[in-house]
């Protein structure tokens, strides 16, 4: 059992938080507003929902699911992270175009991965599951075929900890593919770009990533 705090109440919390309180975690959701809707959505679930800080700050395990613009600023700002915490970025930093669409990378050049990990020493950041809809992340054997977990991270400990509730998530191992240290989560956090060009080819169907082999 681990202790697991969700940064953003979304798309992407609505999407893990369950299935990972079904294998045996203490979930805690962190909203700017946990007296608001928030509260009566998660009410019953066995799920807590607390504010940022004590959700950061309560948990092993942190998960950024926030909005990658706004991600360094409160991360940075939230004095419950402490040393040895693994922080799971989920986050896509970029800017939008018209349509909502990601449209240029907020960090040219590097990755929010990197400017947490350079922000927050301390924090042990893995980055995975951005280049994936949300339908995808804890079913990702819903796809005609597999899609890839991608897993970046300069602490091998911490990206174990992310593999193995991966693996609670429902990936298969071989699925899920290391790519190394923080700075590999460059080209992983780019694929957002294609997005907007993919849903105007595909249509609105879930999809990921995928390395084949
Ligand atoms: N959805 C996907 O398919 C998907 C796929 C890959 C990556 N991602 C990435 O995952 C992250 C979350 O995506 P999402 O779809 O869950 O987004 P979302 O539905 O908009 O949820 C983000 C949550 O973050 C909180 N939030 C909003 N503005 C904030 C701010 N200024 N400061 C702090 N917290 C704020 C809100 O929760 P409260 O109002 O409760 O605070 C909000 O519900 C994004 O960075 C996105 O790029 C999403």
């Amino acid at each position: 059992m681990t202790t697991i705090g969700i940064l953003g109440s979304g798309n992407v919390a609505r999407a893990l938080a369950g299935r990972l309180r079904e294998a045996g975690h203490e979930m805690t959701v962190g909203s700017r507003d946990p007296e608001g809707p928030v509260a009566a959505e998660w009410a019953g679930t066995g799920v807590r929902v607390a504010g940022l800080p004590e959700a950061a700050g309560s948990a092993e395990v942190v998960v950024n699911a926030m909005p990658g613009w706004a991600s360094l600023e409160v991360l940075t700002g939230l004095a419950t992270l402490s040393p040895g915490q693994v922080l799971i970025d989920i986050a896509n930093a970029t800017e939008f175009d018209a349509n909502g669409f990601a449209s240029a990378p907020l960090y040219p050049g590097g990755s929010l991965a990197e400017e947490i990990q350079r922000a927050l020493p301390g924090v042990r950041v893995v980055k995975t599951l951005n280049t994936m809809h949300e339908s995808v992340m804890a079913d990702p054997g819903r796809l005609a075929s597999p899609p890839s977990a991608f897993v970046s991270g300069d602490d091998t400990g911490a990206k174990q900890v992310v593999i193995g509730l991966l693996g609670d998530l429902g990936w298969p191992r071989d699925w899920i593919i290391d790519l190394g240290g923080v700075r590999t989560a460059r080209v992983p956090e780019a694929f957002v770009l294609m997005v907007g060009d993919l849903v105007r080819a595909l249509g609105p169907v879930p999809f990921g990533l995928s390395v084949a082999r």
